[in-house]
């Protein structure tokens, strides 16, 4: 991390010069770790929105550019060339594979998809009405109580298990949860069809039904996992790095990042998009609507448009609108009035000046809910591909904090504005 120059910074009469260091692209920070030391005070910065809270080479993100790279590459190309298990290799460890590292990726991924036969017995223990976002979460922090080899998190070799179990394993999980949700028995994974080939057959296969997986819904399949899987320091991720930071085991640590993922706020605006469409009605209320959300009156927001880093498009959101009319022509779903309505309600608010010039465009979530209703996903199972997907961030990050020498455990500061110390009156005195 080069120094380039200083930043003064005057605070109680003091005066110091305090390091600006540079990253290889992107913005520089100032490094303010000697602040309380050097002067009593603390950054007041709620929701971290002015503070880098680690270095890292796994993704960068330009919101002004649209620009989103992994390990150095270009999420159009990794979207184009590269699929969902090859992207997870980048993450994890940096490069893309050669071909005996990819088929040897491969084989053991796909030898480490099955669970233990007695964590079946866990879903036994959840009504049938659970929200598959809890069954996962409780599930992936007990595959702790069955792997206990694979847990000295300082040990480079029990990391790679832990890593490689936790991607492989969330989808089967993810799928049982959905098969236990409807009442039809368990599909175990099948080590001959790729990661999504054996996702979709987890879900739709049926020991009578002959489910035979479409290559091409595999592939979209395949690509909203790929455009999920790693957004550098969101919430989920910084999660997954605080709770890491305390040496909790990885289990515990995923487990952590799927309930922050949880939330509307983050994981949750592909369902709401679907509300929202639903809830419009046709074409002809589009207008309508638009004046409602414009107005800004009843705090109705356009979902899956805006985003909080990228100010120009999000790249991730071309890509799934290309994926988005694949599926429609494989399905012959064109006449579908919701894809329709959504098409038409995109149209208008794109040549609608208040969107222009707040510079809101559609974001991913706009077409990735529009997909997985069209591949016969239901909508309380959308975060929890969401949370399949970003299992590869989320350990690639994790692993990356602890081979880090300058990470820390995360202990933030408050600016308290309780009472002052008083005394205690006992019980009887008070009045
Ligand atoms: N509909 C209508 N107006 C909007 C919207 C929207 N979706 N998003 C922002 N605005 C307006 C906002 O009212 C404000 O107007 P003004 O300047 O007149 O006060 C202006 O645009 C700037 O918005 P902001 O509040 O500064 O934006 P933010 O960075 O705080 O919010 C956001 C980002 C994603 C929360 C927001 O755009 C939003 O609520 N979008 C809808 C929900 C959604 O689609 N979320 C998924 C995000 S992508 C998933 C991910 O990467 O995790």
């Amino acid at each position: 991390m080069p120094k380039t120059s200083s930043a003064s910074l005057s605070a109680h009469n003091k005066t110091r010069d305090l390091p600006v260091l540079s990253g290889t692209v992107g913005p520089d920070v100032v490094d303010t770790r000697s602040v309380p030391r050097e002067f009593g005070v603390f950054a007041f910065d709620p929701g971290l929105i002015a503070t880098a809270t680690c270095t890292s080479s796994i993704t960068y993100i330009d919101g002004d550019k649209g620009t989103l790279l992994h390990r150095g590459y270009a999420i159009e190309d990794l979207a184009e060339h590269s699929t969902y298990m090859e992207t997870a290799f980048l993450l994890i460890y940096g490069h893309l594979p050669t071909q005996a590292e990819s088929d040897a990726f491969l084989k053991d991924m796909a030898k480490h998809r099955y669970l233990n036969e007695q964590v079946r017995n866990f879903f036994n223990g959840f009504r049938r009405d659970a929200h598959p976002m809890a069954i996962l979460c409780g599930t992936v922090a007990a595959l702790s109580a069955f792997h206990h080899d694979g847990l000295d998190i300082a040990n480079p070799q029990d990391r790679d298990l832990s890593t490689r179990r936790l991607i492989a394993k969330v989808p089967t999980i993810a799928a049982w949860a959905y098969k236990y949700s409807i009442g039809e028995p368990f599909v175990y994974p099948d080590e001959e069809l790729s990661f999504s080939a054996n996702f979709l057959n987890m879900l739709f296969a049926r020991p009578g039904n002959h489910y035979k997986v479409n290559p091409v819904l595999a592939r979209a399949m395949d690509r909203i996992f790929l455009l999920h899987a790693d957004h550098e320091q969101n919430a989920s991720t910084t999660t997954v790095r605080i709770v890491g930071s305390t040496g909790s085991n990885p289990y515990a640590c995923i487990s952590a990042g799927i309930a922050a993922l949880w939330g509307p706020a983050h994981g949750g605006a592909n369902e709401a998009v679907l509300a929202m469409l639903e809830s419009i009605g046709t074409r002809e209320d589009i207008p309508a609507f638009l004046e409602k959300v414009k107005s800004r009156e009843s705090g109705v927001r356009l979902m899956g448009f805006g985003h909080r880093v990228y100010r120009n498009f999000d790249p991730r959101a071309k890509i799934m609108q290309e994926t988005c009319h694949e599926v429609i022509a494989e399905l012959g779903l064109e006449r579908d009035p919701l894809l329709d309505l959504a098409m038409e309600l995109e149209h208008i608010a794109l040549s609608d000046d208040y969107f222009i010039q707040r510079r809101l465009y559609p974001n991913v979530d706009f077409y990735s809910g529009l997909i997985l209703k069209a591949l016969g996903i239901p909508t309380n199972m959308f975060t929890v591909l969401f949370a399949v997907a970003r299992t590869a961030g989320w350990v690639s990050q994790w692993n990356e904090m602890l081979n880090d020498p300058a990470a820390r455990i995360f202990r933030p500061r408050q600016l308290y504005m309780g009472a002052e110390q008083r005394n205690f009156t006992p019980i009887h005195e008070r009045g």
